[in-house]
């Protein structure tokens, strides 16, 4: 059977790339992970908690405060993640990639990394507009944060329909960043997949050797 990998893509061998650290640090990996959990999970409480009817019965509250403890929990996360980046850069791109793609996939992390800040920070100030609720943010029922004061974005509204529309964004490029990973995955058959799932490392080595 015709086999689709591009025979210029090399292998652990040959790839100057490889010569640097192959795989990112343990704990990226895991902050990855989790960070994408607390989008997802606020994703989904923003998206279930606009479709709830009543606003401010005890089913409100909770899946909003579950919303909003995702987006705070994300913030954290992001912080971390910056600073262990920072001591441990995360590896090269096999040397075999396209520089479109290169382009495409330093645009998308730069715009995950601006939408992680971002989206959770603009839900914290519609919270803090005046005129609002003035609600302070519960984290998982563990603590309170204060109202941002003032308001980054005065205006409750403005800051709701920046929120709405991060929020549709984020989903956009989420979806194209799983795209492209798994696209690499099956089809150009290389490591990227790999990075953040070690478990899929064994076979790249078995396939390197033979
Ligand atoms: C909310 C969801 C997600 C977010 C916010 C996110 C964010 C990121 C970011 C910012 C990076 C760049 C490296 C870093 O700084 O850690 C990255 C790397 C990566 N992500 Fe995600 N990710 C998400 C979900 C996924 C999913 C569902 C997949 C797989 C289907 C995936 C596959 C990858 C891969 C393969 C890399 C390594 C790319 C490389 O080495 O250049 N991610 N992710
Ligand atoms: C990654 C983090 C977050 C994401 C992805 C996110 C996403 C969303 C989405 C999709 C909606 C529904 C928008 C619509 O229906 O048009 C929403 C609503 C909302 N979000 Fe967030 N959000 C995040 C963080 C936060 C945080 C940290 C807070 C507050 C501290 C917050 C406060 C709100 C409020 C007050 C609403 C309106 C809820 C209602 O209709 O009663 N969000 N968010």
């Amino acid at each position: 059977m015709a086999s689709n990998v591009d025979p210029s893509i090399s292998t652990l061998r040959d790839d100057p790339a490889r010569q640097r650290p192959r795989w990112p640090a343990t704990l990226s990996v895991i902050i990855h992970w989790l960070a994408a959990a607390a989008l997802f999970g606020a994703l989904a409480g923003g998206l279930f908690v606009h479709r709830l009817s009543s606003c401010c019965d005890v089913g409100h509250w909770t899946v909003y405060n579950l919303h909003a403890s995702f987006g705070l929990a994300l913030l954290a996360l992001v912080a971390l993640r910056i600073l262990v980046r920072l001591l441990r850069p995360w590896p090269a791109l096999p040397g075999h990639t396209p520089p479109w793609q290169r382009l495409i996939a330093r645009a998308t992390h730069t715009a995950l990394y601006v939408l992680m800040i971002a989206l959770p920070l603009v839900g914290w100030s519609i919270v803090s507009a005046p005129g609002c609720c003035h609600i302070n943010p519960y984290v998982f029922d563990w603590f309170t944060l204060p109202s941002l004061d003032p308001a980054p974005i005065p205006d409750r509204t403005v800051a709701f329909a920046i929120h709405s529309a991060l929020a549709w964004i984020a989903m956009g490029v989420i979806a194209l960043h799983a795209s492209a990973a798994l696209f690499h995955h099956f089809f150009y058959k290389d490591d990227i997949l790999a990075r953040i799932v070690p478990s899929l490392r064994s076979s790249l080595y078995s396939r390197d050797k033979g």
